[in-house]
């Protein structure tokens, strides 16, 4: 039998070699020399495949309301200790122009969960005006969460590429453990609007929450397989962080100690870098609000996407998921001079003026391409 190290020598060595379970769990849980094996094949992995650019995604909180209740998330609609905002649609055009002006060619824009036309029509609004200024050379990124599928196909035809809806866990039970049982925080509703996002042509992202109460390893190993299975574009994860005034913050004891959820979140990063090598990993704000080092590091264990936030400073202090949230640099005048020489010091480069359209979704389409010239049924796994 081939042990979990020969099977990271073998991948690091550029063969192909399939991680099962097992290995995973074996991946989440060992530290010293086969933590740096495996951060070394996830790096390998990367530059095989993905190449050393680093892209921005520039995020801007648009609005923090939230019509959900989720027990770890300071958004969550019962917890009435900040005021509540949403930005106004000129608020959130300087955002992006600034950002726009300074290289950057993908934005993010981040809700609660909200279903209201007006909240919608901002949105779509938003969608036709990038489209109309900056066309395909921008790609327009939403995280809004749960939406019907007719909503998100009108967000799409505004111009809208990419859209990110983390699973936050694959398993059913913590799924409910971490949620308010009632009709709008369904597991089956959430995993539906992730094949809603596929079938109707957006760049999916996904991802899940690491180390939350009741958490086993071997969960987030099925995590990684999960996101593997729906074929993600994307992925953003990050570690969880405690959140005064909501219900978990009662059982944070129940959750690994913030060092272990550090170093979990990046061997999951590293695990799914080699599981999906050219999809696209994002460096998260939770890892950079956990250690001054993981932006770093997220980047040395397989990420190739950093996020810095362009949302005005009157409102970032009220977009409160969790504790403590950090960006990456307060000002992005400042993160433009140095990031480029961190990137550089990893062997990385920072990239400016490109959208980094992830290459896994590029493949799917060349794929479907083919398939449909051959006049024949798509290959398997690409069949939507
Ligand atoms: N810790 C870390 N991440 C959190 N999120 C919400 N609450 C927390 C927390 N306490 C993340 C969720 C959600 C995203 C918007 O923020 O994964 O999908
Ligand atoms: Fe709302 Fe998302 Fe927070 Fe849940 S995680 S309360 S849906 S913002």
């Amino acid at each position: 039998m081939i042990t979990f190290e020969e099977k990271l020598n073998s991948i690091k060595s550029g063969k192909s070699v399939i991680l099962e379970m097992d290995d995973l769990v074996d991946g989440l849980l060992n530290s010293g020399k086969m933590e740096e094996l495996l951060f070394n094949t996830a790096e390998n992995v990367l530059l095989n495949n993905v190449g050393k650019n680093c892209y921005l995604r520039g995020i801007v909180e648009v609005s923090n309301r939230c019509q959900k209740n989720c027990l770890y998330c300071g958004l969550r609609r019962d917890n009435d200790s900040f005021a509540r905002f949403t930005m106004t649609f000129d608020e959130v055009i300087q955002s992006l122009n600034f950002g726009y002006q300074l290289g950057l060619r993908s934005f993010l824009l981040q809700t609660g969960e909200l279903l209201g036309e007006d909240h919608i029509n901002l949105i779509e609004k938003i969608l036709f005006w990038t489209s109309d200024m900056w066309g395909e050379s921008v790609r327009m990124v939403l995280s809004l969460g749960e939406l019907p599928k007719n909503v998100l196909k009108r967000l799409l035809k505004a111009g809208g590429a990419r859209y990110l809806l983390r699973i936050e866990t694959s398993n059913h039970e913590l799924y409910m453990k971490l949620h308010p049982k009632n009709g709008i925080h369904r597991f089956s509703e959430r995993k539906k609007c992730l094949s809603d996002l596929r079938e109707t042509g957006w760049q999916t992202g996904s991802g899940v929450l690491i180390g939350v109460p009741w958490q086993t390893s071997r969960e987030l190993a099925e995590d990684i397989l999960f996101l593997k299975e729906i074929d993600i574009d994307m992925c953003g994860m990050g570690p969880y962080i405690e959140m005064k005034s909501t219900p978990l913050f009662n059982v944070r004891h129940l959750a690994p100690s913030k060092e272990d959820r550090f170093k979990l979140s990046l061997r999951m990063i590293a695990l799914a870098r080699i599981i999906m090598p050219t999809i696209n990993i994002a460096a998260t704000t939770a890892l950079q609000t956990l250690n001054p080092k993981g932006l770093e590091m997220g980047l040395r264990c397989g990420a190739n996407v950093i996020m810095p936030n362009l949302t005005p400073r009157k409102y970032r202090d009220r977009y409160v998921l969790y504790e403590g949230k950090a960006s990456v640099y307060d000002r992005l005048e400042d993160m433009l001079k140095q990031m480029p020489r961190r990137c550089r010091k990893l062997g990385r480069k920072l990239v400016l003026k490109n959208s980094g359209d992830p290459i896994r979704f590029i493949e799917r389409k060349k794929l479907r391409n083919r398939a449909k010239g051959m006049g024949r049924k798509k290959p398997r796994g690409e069949e939507n």
